[in-house]
């Protein structure tokens, strides 16, 4: 405590000073008042929560209103209105990803991220997610290598929205179109993923660094938009499943994005 500012909080950095003994001599140091910076961090979350949880709710009857009028439009025969109709609800559904993913950050930092673990069989969540993002492009060819059946345990949800983030990254960081290749395989008790494109690829040395919260590769010739929390996301799924994520890159020449882990997550985590 402060004598007339109250409770601080302080940053303290201490090396020690050596002799030509290598005995400690001494000690120096700095200390810093980081109250401000910390209170403003705090801010910058809540705004976050608070904001996102906003946006939504307006978003979700924007959402119902769309289908209610495909609906009318359809028994109408109106072709044109329904196409134009289906792709509004397709943007919407894009704003609801983001907002969502927005929230999965303020979950994340305040240690509320929720899993629902449960048994499914990952070959068809994963079918089924390809099937969906390949309606989103005709510029690119999922192709899919998976198993007929891989039973296992763990949150569908969260392990489903791992595989849409990295393919739809996929598909984003290679806009010239081309092939994009999802390979399942079962490795002992582990399963190993991998998605493969042949797009902009990953700078070397920030082949980590783009799992980090806001942390975009300056990779883009053209501008590639984006807020760099997917892989973000991700990383944080994956290690609460006990599992690991990583990218292999050569820039220029397309990326593959890795994970694996357990068949059989642990209950406790
Ligand atoms: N398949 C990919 N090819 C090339 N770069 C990628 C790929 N996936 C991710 N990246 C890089 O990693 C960064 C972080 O990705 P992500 O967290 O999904 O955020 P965003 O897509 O919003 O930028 C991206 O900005 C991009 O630089
Ligand atoms: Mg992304």
């Amino acid at each position: 405590p402060h004598a007339t500012l109250g409770k601080r909080i302080y940053d303290y950095i201490l090396v020690p000073v050596l002799d030509s003994q290598g005995d400690v001599t001494a000690v120096a140091g700095t200390t810093r008042d980081i109250t401000e910076i910390r209170k403003l961090l705090e801010q910058k979350d809540a705004f976050l929560a608070i904001a996102s949880h906003e946006l939504k709710t307006p978003l979700t009857s924007l959402k119902t209103y769309g289908q209610v009028l495909q609906d009318i439009f359809e028994s109408r025969n109106d072709e044109q209105a329904v196409l134009m109709l289906g792709r509004m609800d397709n943007q919407v559904n894009k704003l609801t990803n983001l907002i969502n993913d927005l929230l999965d950050v303020t979950r994340i930092q305040s240690g509320k991220m929720q899993f629902n673990k449960d048994d499914f069989d990952l070959s068809r969540i994963i079918s089924d997610i390809l099937d969906d993002l390949q309606l989103t492009t005709a510029k690119h060819s999922i192709k899919k290598d998976l198993p007929d059946h891989l039973p296992m345990w763990g949150d569908k949800e969260r392990i489903g929205q791992v595989i849409t983030n990295l393919v739809s990254n996929a598909i984003k960081y290679s806009p010239a179109g081309g092939e994009i290749q999802v390979v399942l395989r079962k490795v002992g008790d582990d399963i190993l993923l991998s998605v493969k494109d042949f797009g902009i690829g990953i700078p070397e040395g920030m082949h980590s660094r783009i799992f980090e919260q806001f942390y975009r590769a300056n990779n883009f010739r053209e501008a590639i938009s984006g807020i760099g929390i997917g892989l973000f996301i991700c990383a944080e799924v994956i290690e609460r499943s006990g599992g690991k994520i990583w990218a292999d890159s050569n820039e220029g020449a397309g990326s593959t994005f890795y994970v694996s882990m357990p068949i059989r997550q642990a209950k406790d985590q």
